[in-house]
């Protein structure tokens, strides 16, 4: 770990990788992230010289090197505790979780069966909002979230920016190589009064721009 990194001396916790809403007991709500972008700000922080908590669904990747401490969770809600016993010593959070929405209203302990009289209704109730939570806490780290956008990347990343009152905010480009459960990225990287297009790159790659962007833009808001 480097001592005179970016971000040496700061405390920074990630979440990444889906979080899986069980249904019963073999069936489950998803989606396609695979946490290789937040695993590799993970690593990029670390070799910045920052003390990397990571908060990770479930995914199949090793901790990277120079992360102090990972914390394994499978739903939302398991989420939300994680972060929420680090978050207060954190100086930085860094959301690229794809958080489930919603969670099942409630749990079947037992395999829902195929019935000839008709297909199951699920009842869906809305998870918290991890990222939303985290900054309307006073005082706070620096904030940054992400957004999977396929569509009108800047105008909706700005909205979200805006509306969950973040620091900063990477808005990717999503499509079927780039972006959610792909080694590709690129991301449209925003802050209140400006931004920076980071072009298409390997995870590993953009994951170190970023890291630069933040270590400068919470550097800037320290000395305001
Ligand atoms: O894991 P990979 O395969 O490498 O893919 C990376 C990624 C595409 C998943 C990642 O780069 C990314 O964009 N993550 C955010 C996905 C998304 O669209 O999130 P959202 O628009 O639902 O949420 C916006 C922000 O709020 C995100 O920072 C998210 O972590 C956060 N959020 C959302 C819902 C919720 N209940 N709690 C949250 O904290």
């Amino acid at each position: 770990m480097s001592r005179d990194g970016l971000l040496a001396g700061l405390k920074v916790v990630i979440d990444a990788g889906p979080t899986c809403e069980d249904i019963d007991p073999v069936r489950f709500l998803g989606n396609r992230s695979s946490g290789k972008m937040g695993f590799a700000i993970a690593a990029a922080a670390g070799a910045a010289g920052a003390e990397v908590t990571l908060v990770a669904g479930p995914v199949a990747l090793a901790t990277p090197a120079g992360v102090a401490r990972r914390i394994d969770v499978r739903s939302a809600l398991q989420m939300r505790d994680a972060v929420f016993s680090v978050i207060d010593a954190a100086d930085i959070f860094i959301a690229t979780a794809a958080v489930a929405d919603w969670r099942v209203a409630s749990y079947s302990e037992r395999k829902i069966k195929k019935e000839p009289s008709g297909t199951p209704i699920l009842e869906l109730v809305e998870n918290p909002d991890i990222l939303a939570e985290v900054a309307a806490r006073s005082p706070r780290p620096f904030v940054v979230g992400f957004a999977a956008e396929t569509d009108h990347v800047l105008e909706n990343g700005r909205k979200k920016l805006a509306r969950k009152k973040l620091d900063m905010l990477a808005a990717n480009h999503v499509d079927a190589t780039s972006g959610i459960g792909a080694d590709d990225n690129a991301l449209e990287v925003l802050w209140a009064d400006g931004g920076v297009s980071l072009p298409r790159a390997p995870k590993p790659d953009l994951a170190k721009a970023l890291v630069a962007c933040i270590a400068a833009r919470y550097r800037a808001r320290m000395h305001a």
